[in-house]
């Protein structure tokens, strides 16, 4: 059974590693990892992480109000398509709900966007390039319209 817990910053790097870099100065560490507001879960099968995803306390400028940040979602390739990736989203609505936030954004890799849409995300504004990664949406979705 699937169950999404708490965990440590440090405890995110070795998804981050095998499922989200793409070059060898991929930036993984993040200075908000250790802010108090920052929350970082983990999904858990049989005691082995399989997904992760950080929350953190960021506004974007095309937003109003409270605003979390969504970063560094990673599932597992051999669990990928399992809903894993689903249970991180949800859990980040119920945290994000408990500190009354408005939105909850985050930059989307282009072959992702399709899974956030599903989760109810739209995009604002145009594509952007990060270097060494790839192209990205600005994806959100307003608490106070579910
Ligand atoms: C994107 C990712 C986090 C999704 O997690 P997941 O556990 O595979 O997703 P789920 O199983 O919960 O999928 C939920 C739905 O989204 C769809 N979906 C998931 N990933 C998708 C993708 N990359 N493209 C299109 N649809 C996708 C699933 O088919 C499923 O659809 P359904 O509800 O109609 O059956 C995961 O595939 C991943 O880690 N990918 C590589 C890293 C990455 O791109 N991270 C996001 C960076 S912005």
């Amino acid at each position: 059974m699937l169950e999404i817990k708490k965990i440590i910053s440090e405890e995110t790097y070795p998804l981050h590693l095998q499922v989200l870099k793409t070059c060898n100065d991929y930036q993984y560490k993040y200075n908000a990892d250790f802010e108090k507001e920052t929350m970082h879960f983990g999904a858990f099968l049989s005691q082995e992480n399989v997904g992760i995803v950080s929350l953190m306390e960021n506004k974007h400028t095309y937003f109003k109000g409270k605003q979390i940040q969504l970063r560094g979602m990673a599932v597992l390739t051999k669990n990928q398509g399992q809903n894993v990736g689903s249970r991180l989203i949800e859990s980040s609505i119920i945290e994000s709900k408990k500190r009354k936030t408005t939105i909850i954004w985050c930059n989307v890799r282009d072959y992702s966007v399709t899974f956030y849409e599903k989760q109810g995300f739209k995009i604002k504004g145009g594509k952007f390039f990060i270097e060494n990664v790839c192209n990205h949406y600005v994806m959100y979705l307003n608490l106070d319209e579910k």
